[in-house]
C-alpha cells in the first residue's frame, strides 16, 4: 500500500492511499459514523456490491456526464442530504470521476458550512489529478468551474483496479494529464526521481495498464508536493495548468464533444512547446521529443480544424490576460516549465501555424 500525505501550513491534511481492491476493503479506513455516498448512474450499475454497503437512504445517484455538473445537480444533492438530516459530524464519500468528485466536494464544503469529505476516484484523470488538492465546484453558463471552493478531502482512497472498466476515451482524458506531469516533473519537485519522461519513452502504450500504480503514485506525489506548498494557487500551483490555456479554447470550439480533455491538453502542450521553440527558450531537439511522446500515446493524432483567430480570441478572454498580454506556461528545459506574462496574440498565432 502506498500512502502520500498533503499537509499544509494551515494544518490542512489529506491522506492519500493507493491500493488494489480498496473498493472492497475501504471500510477499514472509515470510522463509526454516518457516511453519505454520492455517485452516478453508470457507476451504480457497474459496482452494485460497493453501493449496497451503504444505507440506501444515504446513497445519492446523479446522472453521468459533464453537462450535469451544474447548479441543478448541486441543489438536488443538497436537498437529498438535508431531507436525510445530515449532521456536521457526518461524512460525504464521492465515488466517481471529475464530475462527481468536484460536485460532491463543493457540496461537502457548503452543506451545514462543511462536513468531512472522502474522495474515491474512479477515473485515471481523477486519480492522478482532480481528486487531489481540493479544487471543487461546478460549471455555470458563463464557463467551466466558475462556482467552487478549495476544500481538501480528508482521505483519498485510490483503487487502481477500478480503471479496468474505463473506456479508451476516459483513459485518454487521464493520459493527457499524466504526460503533463512528465513535462512539469522538476517544477513540481526539483528532487523528484520518477523520471516520467524516460518512463514514458521506455514503455509502450499497451504496457501502461500494468504500470498504473506507478503512474498514479508519481502524479499524486508530484501534485501533493505542489499543493502542500501552494494550496490556494498563488504561483507554484499554476504550473499544473501547463497546456490548459490552449486546451480550453480547443474544448470549447469542439463543444466538449469528440476531443477528450486529455487530447486537448496534449495539443495545448504541443503548441506551448512550439511557441517556446520559436522564442528560443527550448531547442528543436526537446520540442521534437515532446511531440514524439504525445504522438506515441496517440494524444495528438486528431487534426484540429479550428481557425487560429478563433482560438486566440477565446484565449484573450481568459482570466489570465492583462493589457492584451497573456500569461502562459512554457517549457524551459526537460521536465521544467515557467510562467511567462508577456505573450501577445501574434506569438500565439505563430505557434498555431
Ligand atoms: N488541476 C489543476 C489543479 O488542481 O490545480
Amino acid at each position: 500500500m502506498d500512502k502520500i500525505i498533503i499537509s499544509t501550513s494551515e494544518n490542512i491534511k489529506s491522506e492519500i492511499f493507493i491500493e488494489d481492491d480498496l473498493r472492497n476493503t475501504f471500510q477499514e479506513y472509515l470510522e463509526d459514523k454516518k457516511y453519505f455516498l454520492i455517485t452516478n448512474t453508470k457507476l451504480a450499475k457497474l459496482y452494485p456490491g460497493f453501493i449496497y454497503k451503504f444505507n440506501k437512504n444515504r446513497v445519492i445517484i446523479i446522472k453521468d456526464g459533464e453537462k450535469y455538473k451544474n447548479i441543478k445537480t448541486f441543489e438536488y444533492i443538497i436537498n437529498k442530504l438535508l431531507e436525510q438530516k445530515i449532521e456536521r459530524k457526518d461524512s460525504i464519500i464521492a465515488f466517481g470521476g471529475g464530475v462527481v468528485g468536484d460536485l460532491a466536494g463543493y457540496v461537502a464544503s457548503s452543506v451545514l458550512r462543511g462536513v468531512e469529505l472522502i474522495q474515491m476516484p474512479t477515473t485515471l484523470l481523477a486519480m492522478c489529478d482532480s481528486a487531489i488538492g481540493g479544487k471543487t465546484g461546478f460549471n455555470s453558463k458563463y464557463g467551466k468551474n466558475l462556482i467552487g471552493s478549495f476544500y481538501c478531502a480528508n482521505k483519498i482512497l485510490i483503487d487502481p483496479q477500478l480503471l479496468n472498466t474505463l473506456n479508451i476515451y476516459q483513459f485518454k482524458c487521464g493520459l493527457g494529464e499524466v504526460l503533463k506531469y512528465a513535462f512539469i516533473e522538476k517544477s513540481c519537485n526539483k528532487f523528484s526521481e520518477f523520471n516520467l519522461i524516460d518512463f514514458l519513452k521506455e514503455n509502450q502504450k499497451e504496457d501502461l495498464k500494468n504500470q498504473l500504480k506507478f503512474i498514479i503514485k508519481a502524479c499524486v506525489s508530484l501534485k501533493a508536493n505542489v499543493v502542500t506548498n501552494d494550496r490556494l494557487e498563488g504561483d507554484l500551483r499554476k504550473i499544473l495548468n501547463f497546456g490548459h490555456t490552449y486546451a480550453h479554447p480547443f474544448e470549447a470550439l469542439s463543444n466538449y464533444k469528440g476531443l477528450s480533455h486529455g487530447e486537448a491538453v496534449a495539443h495545448g502542450i504541443k503548441y506551448a512547446s512550439k511557441l517556446a521553440m520559436i522564442k528560443g527558450i527550448i531547442n528543436e531537439d526537446y520540442y521534437n521529443q515532446i511531440v514524439l511522446l504525445l504522438k506515441k500515446y496517440e494524444l495528438i493524432n486528431k487534426k484540429l480544424k479550428f481557425k487560429k483567430e478563433e482560438v486566440v480570441k477565446l484565449m484573450m478572454h481568459d482570466k489570465k490576460v492583462e493589457n492584451s498580454k497573456i500569461n502562459l506556461l512554457l517549457p524551459i528545459a526537460p521536465s521544467e516549465v515557467a510562467l511567462f506574462d508577456n505573450i501577445d496574440s501574434p506569438s500565439i498565432e505563430a505557434s498555431l501555424l
